[in-house]
Parts: C-alpha cells; sequence; structure tokens
C-alpha cells in the first residue's frame, strides 16, 4: 500500500453505527492505492507490479491488503498517484449522486451542503462541467473561497441567515451532512429531488411524507457500494470520472497527509469538520 483513504463511513464503523466487516482485531478502512506484489493463481485481470486503487476492499487500514481482483482498478496513465488516492472513493461517490441519482439538466439549480468537504469538491465540479448552476454552504471563508474559484455561483456561510433567500430555489439539493434535512427539503422547489447521502454532521431528522406529497418533492439516497456491483462496472465509473480530471475540470485541494500509525489523529481531524478536501494515511 501507499496510500490508504480515510472517509467518514471509517468514522461511523468506528463507532459501530454502519455495516462492518468482522474481525477480531478490527482492521478499519476500504479505500487505498498500492502496487500488485502477488496474486493468486486464477487472477487473470492484473498483473505483478501494476498499481492499482479500489474503494471496496477491507482492512485497508494497513501496509499489506488482499484485494479481490474484481475490486482492483489499475491506476489510469497520466494521473498522479496521489491524485487518484484522493479521489478514488469521494470521486466515484460524486459521479454516481450526480449521474445516478441526481441527473441534472443544464441550467438547473443545484444547492450542495458542505461543498467544499471531498465528495463536495468533486461533486460541485462535475455539475458545473455538466452546464448546471451550482451553490451551496459552507462554514468558513476560506471553504468559500474554494468553492467559488472551483465554479460555484454563490456560496453561503453557515453562520449568516441565507436561508429565506433561497427556499423554494433548487431542482436538487445535494445532503451529505444530515442534521441539514429539514433545510435541504425547504430550499427544493415543488417537484425537486432531495439526494441524501451521509450525516457527517448527525443524523437527520424524521421527515413528514405528508408534506413532501403536498409539494411534489422526493428523496433519493443511495450508497456507493450498491453501484459498485462488478468489475466492469467499477471501470466504466471509473472511466467516467477521470475524463473529468483529464479534462482539466476538476482541481482538489492538496490532501492531507497522516502517517498510518497516526490514524487516531486522521480521525480525530476529519470528525471536526475543519477539513478541506481528502485525508490519506501514508504506509
Ligand atoms: N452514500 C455514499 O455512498 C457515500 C460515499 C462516500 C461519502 N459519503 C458521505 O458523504 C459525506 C461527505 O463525505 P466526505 O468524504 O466528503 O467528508 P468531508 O470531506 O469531511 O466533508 C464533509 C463536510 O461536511 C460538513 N460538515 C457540516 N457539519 C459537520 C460536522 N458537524 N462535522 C463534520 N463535517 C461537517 C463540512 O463542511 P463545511 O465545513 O463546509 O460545512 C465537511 O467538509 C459524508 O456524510 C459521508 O458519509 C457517502
Amino acid at each position: 500500500m501507499e496510500y490508504a483513504g480515510l472517509n467518514f463511513a471509517d468514522i461511523y464503523r468506528r463507532r459501530g453505527t454502519y455495516h462492518i466487516d468482522k474481525r477480531t482485531p478490527y482492521i478499519d478502512g476500504y479505500e487505498g492505492l498500492g502496487v500488485v506484489i502477488d496474486m493468486g493463481a486464477q487472477v487473470s485481470k492484473h498483473k505483478l507490479g501494476e498499481k492499482v486503487f479500489f474503494v471496496d476492499a477491507p482492512f485497508a487500514n494497513a501496509e499489506l491488503v488482499a484485494v479481490p481482483e474484481d475490486h482492483a482498478i489499475t491506476v489510469p496513465d497520466g494521473l498522479d498517484d496521489q491524485l487518484v488516492a484522493s479521489v478514488g472513493l469521494q470521486g466515484l461517490t460524486a459521479d454516481f449522486l450526480a449521474h445516478d441519482l441526481g441527473r441534472n439538466h443544464p441550467n438547473d439549480n443545484a444547492f450542495i451542503h458542505g461543498i467544499s468537504g471531498g465528495v463536495g469538491q468533486i461533486l460541485s465540479q462535475i455539475l458545473t462541467a455538466d452546464g448546471v448552476n451550482v451553490y451551496g454552504v459552507t462554514s468558513t471563508a476560506d471553504k468559500k473561497k474554494i468553492a467559488l474559484n472551483q465554479g460555484a455561483k454563490d456560496v453561503f456561510l453557515r453562520k449568516e441567515p441565507w436561508l429565506q433567500a433561497y427556499v423554494g430555489e433548487f431542482d436538487t439539493v445535494y445532503d451529505g451532512v444530515g442534521v441539514t434535512l429539514d433545510q435541504s427539503i425547504e430550499l427544493l422547489k415543488h417537484r425537486g429531488n432531495l439526494v441524501f447521502f451521509g450525516m457527517a454532521g448527525g443524523n437527520p431528522p424524521k421527515v413528514d411524507l405528508v408534506t413532501l406529497l403536498s409539494q411534489s418533492k422526493s428523496i433519493l439516497t443511495g450508497d456507493l457500494w450498491d453501484y459498485l456491483t462488478d468489475y466492469w462496472e467499477r471501470v466504466a465509473r471509473s472511466k467516467r470520472l477521470f475524463k473529468y480530471f483529464e479534462a482539466g475540470k476538476i482541481k482538489i485541494s492538496q490532501p492531507t497527509i497522516f502517517p498510518l500509525k497516526d490514524g487516531q489523529l486522521a480521525h480525530k481531524f476529519l470528525e471536526t469538520g475543519n477539513s478541506a478536501g481528502k485525508i490519506l494515511l501514508q504506509t
């Protein structure tokens, strides 16, 4: 392994609030990038010495990881290893949120909570490149600057009173923060879609379906892993994602890198909500 990616799901799993593979002692981590140094006799899709990344193989916070061959994706030529390690899971998530769930049309108005987080930065730039008008909210002036530089039309600060002016304005709201779900529903136009994909800020409130019905608003949810069903699905989805990087349409913040042995500090940093972009554990 060269890098393991840290994700909110690792925190949910450490807390015991998300599906986990049982193992004693428990090893966290499902994402990483490294070199194939050994393989089973039946493996045909990869070769020794090849650089691969994966987003759905357990026990990845380690120096050596056994990755099922269908879960390993070849690192594309011409893209930097650190970039690929930084955008594997968050990028494939942003891609499926935009293209499988949100399915926006050019000139739609979309809103993203936590727009300068790892998923948020990539999602915002995919949507902008697809011709969608992107707006969002974030916590600090520095994060706001990142999102505006990445093409968002406008970005609000959480502590400001921004909501009332935008009630009913959006075709789609992307919410991976969770506690913001009621705001997200208010922001939607009638017939709009809320894409709920995580709870970085805490569990969402209960939703009143009758209110949704009376305004023709819908909620879509999804877990990336349900969209990574076989090898060719993983390859096709990563090609769709990397096209945006190869065309220079996505730029991301530098990742924050911790040595693998400092995993505890990395978890604490992610939990503060102060990170902008990816956190990597380096072996
Ligand atoms: N459904 C799936 O398949 C899937 C896959 C991957 C990730 N996810 C979810 O996507 C969400 C974003 O993940 P990520 O990897 O992009 O994480 P991230 O880089 O840490 O971004 C999360 C953002 O949420 C915002 N936030 C608001 N309140 C927060 C709080 N109390 N604590 C921490 N953050 C808070 C922060 O942005 P501001 O400071 O700008 O508000 C933060 O940058 C998470 O909920 C994660 O579980 C879902």
